[in-house]
């Protein structure tokens, strides 16, 4: 009688957390069990790798429960770049290459293969990985929606529909003091964020770091706005957004506790630029990382999910390398080089962006 080992298969959850990421656990978790595999959950990211105790062997009873809740069972990390360590040495931080002990903890665990659930850092890390051999499936995850060949990666739609309620309730407030209410929200490079809850929450302005803003025109349009005697607005601004000539607003520079800048401050930065031409009160709220946490949407649960259950296929198929990704109303994969090759920004001349000028939203130029 011929025995097969059992597959045993790595999960780990690295970058940023966002909403969805439990119900991409659970996925992998009961598509694995269900044809007999073994799953090893590596908590924080890539760090796990560094201390053996922190790879555990996830079951169906670890994964009951968890589809409805925000952040990752696992825990996760964005200092983790296992090529690029950080490492007091001497008092001082130094960034180390400790990837031969990542890749040797693998080999110990007796890993067939390895699920990245992450963006585009992670993702990467996952490519490096693979040229050192390991066998590795990758699951698109970022509130900022800025991954190639996806339609979408889980957890935006829940950031957008946290965003979306923020500018609801801002709106009443506005009106009832005839303000401008200034909502400044995530999205680092790309302004999907700022630009889909714009729309669904009816801003009146939309700040994104695709489009360079000039506040000049901003003031005059919120004006005329005052003038036709809609006397407030609501203006929903990328953290990553600029002025025209000028720079992202950056709050903490990389380097020590934070690998890359951290930005934050463009709200502040607009209400007082609009200041100088307006008469009316401008008040900003950030909203922060209310946009990475709660419960994920019902979209976000069952495209998590559906990912989940595409990564241990695409394992069972002997498609490592492949990155899963929604295209339409299907869940397939693409190759995760191609994913990571450059980010999903938006096109200031594109559908989107005209569908929001269209409906009367200003976009800063
Ligand atoms: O990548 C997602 C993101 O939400 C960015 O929009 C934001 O700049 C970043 O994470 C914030 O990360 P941290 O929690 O490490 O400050």
């Amino acid at each position: 009688m011929t025995m097969t080992t059992p597959k045993r298969i790595g999960l780990l959850t690295g970058g940023g957390d966002c909403p969805g990421l439990n119900a991409v656990i659970r996925g992998v978790v009961r598509a694995a069990v269900g044809r007999g595999w073994e799953v090893i959950g590596v908590e924080d990211g890539f760090d796990g790798f560094l201390h053996e105790e922190k790879c555990r062997v996830l079951g169906l009873e670890d994964v009951r429960g968890i589809l409805p809740r925000g952040g990752t069972i696992l825990g996760t990390s964005n200092r983790g770049n296992p090529f690029s360590f950080p490492m007091v040495r001497e008092g001082k931080i130094e960034l180390v290459d400790v990837s031969e002990e990542v890749v040797s903890c693998i080999d110990r665990l007796g890993l067939a293969a390895l699920v990245v659930v992450g963006g585009d850092g992670s993702l990467k890390i996952a490519g490096e990985l693979m040229r050192r051999g390991i066998q590795i499936v990758g699951v698109p995850k970022t509130i900022d929606n800025d991954l190639l060949e996806t339609d979408v990666t889980f957890g935006y739609n829940t950031a957008v529909q946290t965003a979306t309620e923020a500018l609801d309730k801002l709106h009443s407030t506005a009106e009832s003091h005839h303000r401008v209410m200034v909502l400044e929200v995530m999205g680092r490079y790309a302004g999907w964020i700022a630009l889909e809850s714009g729309i669904a929450g009816g801003a009146d302005v939309i700040l994104v770091p695709e489009i360079p803003y000039d506040v000049e025109k901003i003031g005059h349009s919120i004006a005329e706005r005052s003038r036709r005697g809609r006397r407030f607005s609501v203006v929903v601004a990328a953290e990553g957004a600029f002025p025209k000539g000028g720079n992202r607003v950056v709050k903490e520079g990389a380097g020590g506790k934070t690998v890359v800048e951290r930005l934050g401050g463009i709200g502040e930065q607009v209400c007082r630029e609009l200041g100088g031409y307006l008469e009316m009160d401008i008040r900003v709220t950030v909203l922060g990382h209310l946009q990475r946490g709660g419960s994920p949407s019902c979209f976000d649960r069952v495209i998590g999910s559906r990912f989940g259950v595409k990564a241990v296929e695409l394992i069972e198929a002997g498609a490592f390398g492949q990155m899963v990704c929604l295209k339409g109303r299907h869940v397939t994969s693409v190759p995760i080089e191609d994913a990571i090759r450059s980010l999903n920004l938006i096109d200031p001349t594109g559908e989107m962006v005209r569908h929001a000028e269209a409906l009367g939203i200003m976009l800063g130029r």
